[in-house]
């Protein structure tokens, strides 16, 4: 039988750590649990919110509805040839773990994706990406629970939309399906990315020609490590905000007042500038306010000492925003889920 416990806190759920309670709560960790809590909150005229592993969201003080964590757990392989192979994961599971158990299969694909923080089910709703690899690139589809009707859907690679941390799930969608298990496609032999920023770079400097899937990932962490603060030593929510994308004639016009500037092309007209770049140029990484402040060593993500509200977080991201309109011109928009 499902528990529902009433007015309970978040703060512990969600790696920003900035106090939060629902007003329902459940931990549902397979199908006919999930159908329970909908149940209950269409008896109670509830509102429905899915929480994963919180690494990508802001909570308000008060969640109006039922929140259901999801912890449904399982991998397996559903489909297997000699270039490629399915594998279908349960949306509870924790990301990383689920790119460790590809990797220790020598199934191809996902190492880029390591140490991202977050369940499986999040992955598509972000479509998450690191290091010159989106989900997208190995997703097959989706299997999901309309919250309104308790009918399934399956989801294909087309249907879900996907964009720069971007998906349907975002946007039409928002709110109203639960995804519980995505299955991606991989390959039986390697082909990494190591093009990306300074992947290839540090495995030369550590002497590796051929490297291993475990090579990679242990780059990666590396390199993360190096960047990122931990979530569960620094509380933080990833970059917090998404790299601007701007037209050439923008492009152009920054470029000649900073030719340092940092860009990646997405195409012939279309450009993304880093987001933690602007933030540093217009003064802001590292400096405090209150319990809050953007990280010393990537000014892109927004870290919590302890103790912060909801609304000392959103206080710091106006000021990241004002700053960067007026020094840049530029909009910024926030990558992070504020609910
Ligand atoms: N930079 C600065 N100052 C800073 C931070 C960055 O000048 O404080 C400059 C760097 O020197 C570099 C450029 O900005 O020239 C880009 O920085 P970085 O390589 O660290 O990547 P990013 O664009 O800031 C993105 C993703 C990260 C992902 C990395 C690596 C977004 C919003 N962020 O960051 O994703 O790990 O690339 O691929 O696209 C996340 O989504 O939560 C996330 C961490």
């Amino acid at each position: 039988m499902l528990k529902i416990e009433k007015k309970h806190s978040l703060t512990k759920y969600t790696t920003l750590k900035v106090s939060s309670t629902a007003d329902y709560f459940a931990i549902v960790k397979n199908k006919n649990e999930l159908l329970e809590a909908i149940a209950f909150a269409r008896a109670k005229k509830q509102l429905i919110f899915i929480l994963g592993g919180g690494s990508n969201v802001l909570l308000s003080k008060t969640i109006k509805g039922l929140v259901i964590k999801n912890e449904m757990q399982g991998i397996k392989v559903v489909e297997k040839n000699k270039s490629l192979v399915l594998v279908e994961a349960s949306s509870g599971e924790i990301w990383s773990k689920f790119v460790s158990y590809t990797v220790e299969n020598k199934f191809y694909g996902l190492e880029n994706l390591f140490l991202i923080y977050g369940t499986v089910g999040a992955a598509p709703v972000q479509n998450i990406g690191a290091y010159g690899v989106e989900l997208k690139d190995c997703f097959h589809h989706l299997s999901a629970i309309d919250l309104k009707t308790g009918n399934e859907k399956i989801f294909s690679a087309n249907d879900c939309r996907f964009g720069y941390r971007d998906s349907i799930f975002k946007n039409k969608l928002k709110g109203r399906y639960f995804i519980y298990s995505v299955t991606v496609a991989l390959l039986r032999k390697p082909d990494f990315k190591l093009g990306y920023g300074s992947i290839g770079e540090a495995l030369k400097l550590k002497g590796i020609k051929k490297p291993t899937a475990y090579d990679v990932i242990k780059t990666i962490e590396e390199i993360r490590n190096s960047k990122l603060p931990n979530p569960f030593i620094l509380p933080n929510a990833g970059s917090f905000f998404k790299n601007p994308e701007v037209n050439l004639q923008t492009f152009k016009n920054l470029f000649v007042k900073y030719p340092d500037m940092p860009s990646f092309q997405i195409n012939r007209s279309k450009f993304k500038i880093p987001a933690g770049w602007l933030i540093e140029q217009a003064g802001l990484k590292g400096k405090k306010f209150g319990p809050v402040r953007m990280y010393e060593k990537q000014a892109l993500i927004l870290v919590n000492e302890g103790g912060a509200s909801s609304k000392q977080v959103l206080n710091l991201v106006a000021k990241v925003k004002l700053a960067v309109k007026k020094k840049f011109g530029l909009d910024l928009s926030e990558e992070v889920n504020i609910i």
